[in-house]
């Protein structure tokens, strides 16, 4: 296992009607932004609850952001924290508001251009606007980790951001509040959450063995409630363990002291950033025949995720791995999501666009070992078609 800090300082309020404590986390004499997307908060009933909830307080509201949050919508809300001297932020919704909200606390308080903080590394972030969380998606960990993905259409880009300020300072996670979810969105945030896990596991062996343990743990998780949240959409038992988990998936645990492979994340975003595609459903594709590629490089982990996940022991080792690929894949077409580029209007032109657009971003050493380069990006992409 290899050194490690780990600080995560997120409270997480759990449970079923939990918004309403939001009082008590929020501080007395805060002028709060509230920031969501597009209008499910306002439907679902949730920003009802935050009103209540927060009835003391000096209330502005931000909605509008998109899904895979645009640059420019984010600028707009920095202009609305100054127009009305705003303390502190509450984002209300899924991965793409609670990202964009830590965007626009570090873009609130920086100097400069903000397009620094997605393209000069956010290390020049020195400080953030305070932010609290209401997740109603569960799917990406934003809620409890101190990163976030910031899409830009104009130049055709969709970047990641990390720092040490973006963590929020609480995230209320209420069940009940996924039950208006569409089936789309409950797929989605199963395969993002088991896709984070396997990008922190499926390396090579480091005698990691609590982390090991944990994340197939989270994995098997996955695999029993996801398809029962898509038969049972309102068992709360089964969202909740659902929600944990995709906390867990990348609260920074599981990530500690081990190797870790996000290249089916970047390649994933260059997909999304080309054609607007769910970013799960990148991550569909791309994991699959990643993991076929890289089967050299990642043989004993293969093993272990066939025989501890999916309890695979039969066969040679090459008979186990391929065992466990056609399970990932079968899973995720399990929960309705397609797993090749040809389901997602990509053919061989578009490839190109992909690896180009890597390149341009820097992301050509791939990988836990830093080895997958741009030619091995367009074979894996080839594989997936
Ligand atoms: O926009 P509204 O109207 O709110 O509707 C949303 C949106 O259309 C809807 N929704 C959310 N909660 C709902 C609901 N509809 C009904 N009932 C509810 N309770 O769901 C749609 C998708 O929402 P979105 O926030 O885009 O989804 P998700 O949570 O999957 O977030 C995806 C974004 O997170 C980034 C992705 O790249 C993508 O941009 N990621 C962030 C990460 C992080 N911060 O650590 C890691 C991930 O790997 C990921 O990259
Ligand atoms: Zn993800």
């Amino acid at each position: 296992m290899k050194n490690f800090d780990f600080h995560n300082p997120t409270k997480i309020l759990f449970g079923k009607g939990r918004i309403a404590d939001l009082n008590d986390h929020v501080p007395a004499d805060a002028k709060v932004l509230i920031i969501y997307g597009g209008g499910s908060a306002e439907r679902t009933g949730v920003l009802t609850q935050v009103r209540t909830a927060l009835a003391d307080r000096t209330l502005v509201e931000f909605g509008g952001i998109e899904p895979n949050p645009r640059y420019a919508t984010t600028l707009n809300a920095v202009k609305a924290i100054a127009d009305n001297d705003i303390t502190f932020l509450l984002a209300v919704g899924g991965g793409s508001v609670i990202d964009a909200t830590k965007f626009i606390a570090m873009a609130a308080l920086y100097a400069g251009d903000p397009w620094e903080i997605l393209t000069a590394g956010s290390t020049k972030v020195t400080q953030a606007m305070p932010f609290g969380t209401v997740l109603t998606l569960p799917a990406t960990g934003s809620e409890m980790n101190n990163g976030g993905v910031i899409t830009n259409p104009e130049k055709v880009a969709k970047l990641p951001f990390r720092s040490p300020h973006c963590y929020p300072i609480f995230s209320v996670l209420d069940p009940e509040l996924t039950y208006t979810l569409p089936a789309r969105q409950i797929a989605n945030g199963a395969v993002d959450a088991f896709v984070h896990i396997v990008e922190q596991y499926l390396t090579y062996p480091s005698g990691a063995h609590v982390q090991d343990g944990f994340a197939e743990s989270l994995l098997r998780t996955i695999i029993e409630l996801g398809p029962k949240a898509l038969e049972t959409p309102e068992d709360y038992d089964i969202r909740a363990s659902l929600m944990l988990t995709a906390t867990l998936a990348l609260n920074g645990l599981i990530g500690a002291g081990v190797p870790q492979d996000w290249a089916s994340h970047m390649i994933g975003h260059e997909i999304t950033a080309l054609n607007d595609t769910d970013h799960a459903r990148t991550l569909a594709v791309i994991l699959p025949s990643l993991l076929n590629d890289q089967r050299g490089h990642k043989h004993e982990k293969l093993l272990q995720y066939a025989r501890n996940v999916w309890g695979i022991n039969e066969g040679s080792d090459a008979v186990r791995i391929d065992a466990a690929i056609d399970a990932t894949r079968a899973f995720f077409e399990q929960l309705g999501i397609k797993t090749h580029l040809s389901d997602y209007d990509i053919a061989t032109p578009e490839i190109e666009l992909i690896v180009s657009a890597l390149e341009e971003h820097g992301m050509t050493a791939l990988g836990e070992h830093k080895d997958i380069t741009p030619t091995d990006v367009r074979r894996i992409l080839e594989a997936s078609l």
